[in-house]
C-alpha cells in the first residue's frame, strides 16, 4: 500500500469496456482509484508531468497501439510508470516495451492478485520519485535563497524559511524593518520563488514619486483624462496583473489615495483615471514600510483599513547589529563579490576591522556594510585605511558604537578584538599575544576580566596555555 493519504489514481487505458470493467474491479479492490479511457489521445489528455499514480494499458488499442502510447507518456514525464497488458504469447513485444521503459507488462489473462501486485509496485515507486522531486526543488530553492538574502544567524535562517514557505501561498505579505534590511531582496525572492514567477513584478514606492504622480502611475490613465494625459497609459496595479504588486514604503502612500487603493485591493478591479469600464486584475500583493505601521496609523498616516488588507503575514526583518556574527559573513562575501568584480584582489581583514563589524551600530544596516565593502576593496590598493575610519569618517568612533557608556564600549571592543584573535588562531594564546602585542600576563587578565576563554572561542586542543 502506498503510505499517502489520498488514494492514489491509476490509469486504465483499454478500447474494450469488459476489460476495462475487470481491471477496475481488480484495481480498486487494491485500493486505488480508477479513471477509464479508450484511446491514447484520451489517456494524453488525462496525465501530466505530476501524475501521482501509474498507467495500465493494452498494447492494443484502437488508432494507436500501446506502444506508441508508451513512448508519448515517457516523452511527456520519463519517470511515470507504465504497466502493458499483453496477448498471449506476445514475448518479442514485451521485450521491446521494457526497452522502451515500460514498467513492467502482465500477459492475459491475467491473475487478479499478480495486477494488483505490479500496480502497487508502480505506484510505490512513483509516490518516491515525486517524493525525490520535491525534496530536491526544496533543495535547490534554499540554495537559491541563502546566496541572496546571506545570513547564518538563526533570524536569518527562520526567515528564510519563512520566504520559501509563504512564497507558495498568495497570501498578503508585509514586510517591516529598518533601511536597508533587505527587504526589496525579500520581495523579490517571494515573487520569484512563487507559482507566480513567471508574471511581472511591479513595484511603486509612492516616497520616491510626487505625491500627485502616484495616482496616475498606480491606476493609470485614458488619453485626455486629465491636462497632460495625452496618451492612455496603463497603471501599475494593472500591469502587475498575474504577478506581484510590491507597494514600496507603504506609510509614504497618500492618504487621499488609501480609501482608492483599499477597494481595488477588495474589490480586485481597477478604474483607470477617465476610464468607463472596471478592468479586472489578478495580484499578490507584498508591501513593505520601514517604520512600525502600527504607529504610521497611531499618527493617523496610514488607514487601519488598508493595513488590514496588507499584513495578512508579517515578516519582520531584524536589523543588523541583531544578527550576531552575520555582519562579518556578510562583509566577507561582498569583500569577495567586488574583488572579483573590480577585478582586484580581497583585501584581507584585521583584527580590529573585524571587531569594528561585530561591534558598529550600522544604522544603514546591510547597504550600508555593502557600501563600506565596496570602498574597502577600491581603498585597498591606494590608500588603505582600517575599516572603522573608513565607515565614521572624522566621527568619534566610540559614537558610533552600539548602546551602552565609555566603559561598556571599550569592553565591548576589547573582547571582539580578542575573540576574533582567538577565532583566528584556533585559541593559541601565543599567536593572539603576537598580534595584538600584549604581554602574555596583561591578555590573561583581560580575558578573565571580560569573561573570555579559550576554549570558549578557539580549539581547546590548542597546543600551549
Ligand atoms: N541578507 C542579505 N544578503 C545579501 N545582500 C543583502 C541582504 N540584505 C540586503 N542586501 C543588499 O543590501 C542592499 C539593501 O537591501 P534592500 O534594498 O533590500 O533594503 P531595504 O530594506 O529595501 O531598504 P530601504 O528601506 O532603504 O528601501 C541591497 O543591495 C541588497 O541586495
Ligand atoms: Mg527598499
Amino acid at each position: 500500500m502506498t503510505d499517502t493519504s489520498d488514494p492514489v489514481p491509476v490509469l486504465i487505458v483499454d478500447d474494450d469496456p469488459s476489460m476495462r470493467a475487470a481491471l477496475r474491479q481488480w484495481i480498486r479492490l487494491a485500493g486505488f482509484e480508477t479513471r477509464e479511457v479508450a484511446t491514447a489521445d484520451q489517456a494524453i489528455a488525462q496525465l501530466n508531468p505530476g501524475f501521482e499514480g501509474c498507467v495500465v494499458t493494452d498494447v492494443m488499442l484502437e488508432g494507436e497501439d500501446g506502444m506508441s502510447l508508451l513512448r508519448r507518456i515517457k516523452d511527456l514525464d520519463a519517470d511515470l510508470p507504465v504497466v502493458l497488458i499483453t496477448g498471449h504469447g506476445d514475448v518479442p513485444m514485451a521485450v521491446d516495451a521494457m526497452r522502451a521503459g515500460a514498467y513492467d507488462f502482465v500477459e492475459k489473462p491475467f491473475d487478479p492478485d499478480h495486477i494488483a501486485e505490479v500496480v502497487r509496485r508502480a505506484c510505490d515507486k512513483r509516490t518516491l520519485i515525486l517524493e525525490n522531486r520535491s525534496l530536491r526543488t526544496q533543495l535547490e530553492e534554499s540554495a537559491g535563497l541563502e546566496s541572496r538574502l546571506i545570513g547564518a544567524s538563526p533570524a536569518m535562517q527562520a526567515l528564510r524559511q519563512q520566504i520559501l514557505h509563504f512564497a507558495r501561498t498568495d497570501a498578503a505579505v508585509l514586510i517591516t524593518g529598518e533601511t536597508g534590511t533587505g527587504k526589496e531582496v525579500i520581495a523579490q525572492a517571494l515573487h520569484d520563488f512563487s507559482p507566480r514567477q513567471g508574471g511581472p513584478f511591479m513595484a511603486i514606492n509612492a516616497a520616491a514619486l510626487p505625491e500627485a504622480m502616484v495616482e496616475a502611475e498606480l491606476f493609470g490613465h485614458e488619453a485626455g483624462a486629465f491636462t497632460g494625459a495625452d496618451r492612455q497609459r496603463t497603471g501599475r496595479i494593472e500591469a502587475a496583473s498575474g504577478g506581484v504588486l510590491f507597494l514600496d514604503e507603504i506609510v509614504s502612500m497618500p492618504l487621499a489615495l488609501q480609501p482608492k487603493l483599499l477597494r481595488v485591493l477588495q474589490e480586485k478591479k481597477i478604474d483607470r483615471i477617465g476610464g468607463t469600464k472596471p478592468v479586472e486584475v489578478d495580484i499578490r500583493l507584498i508591501s513593505a514600510a520601514n517604520i512600525e505601521p502600527a504607529e504610521a496609523v497611531q499618527s493617523g498616516r496610514l488607514r487601519e483599513d488598508l493595513l488590514f488588507r496588507l499584513n495578512t503575514i508579517e515578516l519582520r526583518v531584524p536589523p543588523l547589529r541583531e544578527r550576531g556574527r552575520d555582519a562579518l559573513l556578510l562583509f566577507d562575501t561582498f569583500l569577495n563579490r567586488f574583488a572579483v568584480q573590480y577585478g582586484l584582489e580581497a583585501p584581507v581583514t584585521s583584527a580590529r576591522d573585524e571587531a569594528f563589524l561585530q561591534t558598529y551600530s550600522w544604522p544603514g544596516n546591510v547597504r550600508e556594510l555593502r557600501n563600506a565593502a565596496e570602498r574597502f576593496v577600491l581603498n585597498a590598493p591606494v590608500s588603505p585605511q582600517p575599516l572603522e575610519t573608513l565607515v565614521t569618517g572624522q566621527r568619534d568612533p566610540s559614537a558610533a558604537l552600539a548602546g551602552g557608556g565609555l566603559k561598556e564600549l571599550m569592553d565591548a571592543y576589547e573582547r571582539n578584538l580578542i575573540e576574533g584573535a582567538l577565532r583566528r588562531h584556533g585559541g593559541r594564546i601565543s599567536d593572539v599575544m603576537n598580534e595584538l602585542n600584549l604581554p602574555r600576563r596583561t591578555l590573561n587578565e583581560k580575558m578573565t576580566r571580560l569573561g573570555l576563554s579559550r576554549e570558549q572561542v578557539g580549539q581547546s586542543d590548542a597546543a600551549e596555555s
